[in-house]
């Protein structure tokens, strides 16, 4: 593959076909929102009650840069978000995907008050769920749930640029320090010493003392959750770049080279890269699409071409052998999983997936559009 053939590939073929499948999609949606799919060639519908209704508004957003008439769609779903906050409809520390990925997307692209009004009261929710004695952000359950307060969890990376975006609009310090904190916590405990994660870990709540890790995702405790470490090789880049501090680097580098020396790399990686030989591996292009999009941060971040020379043939491959050709096709790439350990989303589309997949191609094309990274006038349309 030369970049240049593959770049003209995503400009001429595949971001045209992903548009018209796209706009069909809002027709087909209505008011709801796609999760993961039917193993066929649709999505399972939901309202907006979990985290991954925010990467339809995300998908919607990144096509808004590309096709005027997208933005009146994804503008029209921010009141779902509000209503959420209102009624506290599932509010966890995934509070930082869907509020980035609605509210914060729309104040960028349309510098809308209100939807930076939104924005700023979901990052202080997110914010109350900091916990001071650990110096983390508490993933799932209420503050004061007992088997939950002391948990968090490599995903909670990306969650972190609302927070910081958050310091950025308003100046308040805590959002900044919670932020950081939370993140060398994660380099800590959830970040082993062969640059592979862990998928959650627990602190005592009251002392902050380490109690240890636990997986609820990947296969084993002590395995390698594919898109857990998916998450860390495209979180560490985000916190280098809101704090500027190479640690963070270093870590997204640790992250990076194992996935890359791990991963099939020529084909979709499965869910676990520590699998018994028994274990049935299915694939998640998930995984791909976001490491897809770390690599190419990292690249952005260390000037080392090589990291997006990765980021590029693994999306090659991604368009190569999950991509859905399909005519009437809803999802874009096939062989995602979301959660194999409780049976559901197996070797189907995931909209997150999706949604990293496209915002990756788009930076590929030379789009300079992104909802995570600190400079938030140079998106406006
Ligand atoms: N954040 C949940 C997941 O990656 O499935």
């Amino acid at each position: 593959m030369s970049t240049l053939s593959f770049q003209d590939t995503i400009i001429n073929t595949i971001l045209p076909q992903i548009t018209t499948r796209i706009e069909r999609n809002i027709q087909q949606y209505g008011n709801q929102f796609p999760s993961y799919g039917d193993g066929n060639r649709k999505y399972n519908l939901t309202a907006n009650e979990n985290w991954l209704a925010s990467f339809w508004s995300g998908l919607l957003w990144l096509l808004c840069t590309q096709d005027d008439r997208v933005c009146e769609t994804a503008l029209k779903l921010l009141p779902s978000f509000e209503e959420r906050l209102d009624k506290k409809i599932r509010l966890n520390h995934d509070l930082g995907f869907i509020f980035t990925l609605s509210a914060r997307a729309a104040y960028q692209l349309t510098g809308d008050a209100a939807a930076r009004q939104l924005a700023l009261r979901g990052a202080d929710v997110l914010y109350q769920r900091y916990n001071p004695a650990g110096q983390y952000i508490q993933a799932w359950g209420e503050i004061d749930d007992p088997a939950q307060a002391g948990r968090f969890i490599i995903d909670c990376m990306m969650n972190l640029p609302l927070l910081f975006w958050a310091h950025t609009e308003t100046g308040e310090q805590k959002y900044y320090d919670a932020a950081i904190n939370h993140a060398r916590t994660s380099q800590q405990y959830l970040l082993r010493e062969d640059g592979s994660s862990y998928h959650t870990y627990y602190l005592n709540p009251e002392t902050g003392e380490a109690i240890g890790a636990k997986t609820h995702q990947g296969y084993a405790d002590d395995s390698l959750w594919s898109r857990g470490q998916a998450w860390a090789v495209y979180g560490f880049p985000m916190v280098a770049e809101w704090t500027g501090e190479s640690e963070f680097i270093d870590t997204a580098k640790k992250a990076a080279g194992r996935y890359l020396h791990d991963a099939p790399l020529t084909d979709v990686v499965p869910w676990d890269l520590r699998l018994p030989q028994n274990e049935p591996a299915y694939p998640d292009s998930s995984a791909d699409a976001i490491t897809a999009g770390g690599l190419l941060r990292l690249a952005d971040l260390t000037g080392d071409t090589s990291y997006r020379h990765h980021a590029e043939s693994l999306l090659h491959m991604l368009y190569k052998q999950a991509f859905d050709t399909r005519e009437d096709a809803q999802g874009l790439l096939r062989h995602g999983t979301q959660h194999a350990p409780h049976g559901y989303g197996i070797d189907t589309y995931t909209i997150f997936g999706d949604y990293f997949f496209l915002e990756a191609l788009l930076k590929l094309a030379g789009n300079t559009v992104d909802f995570w990274s600190p400079d938030i006038k140079k998106d406006t349309k």
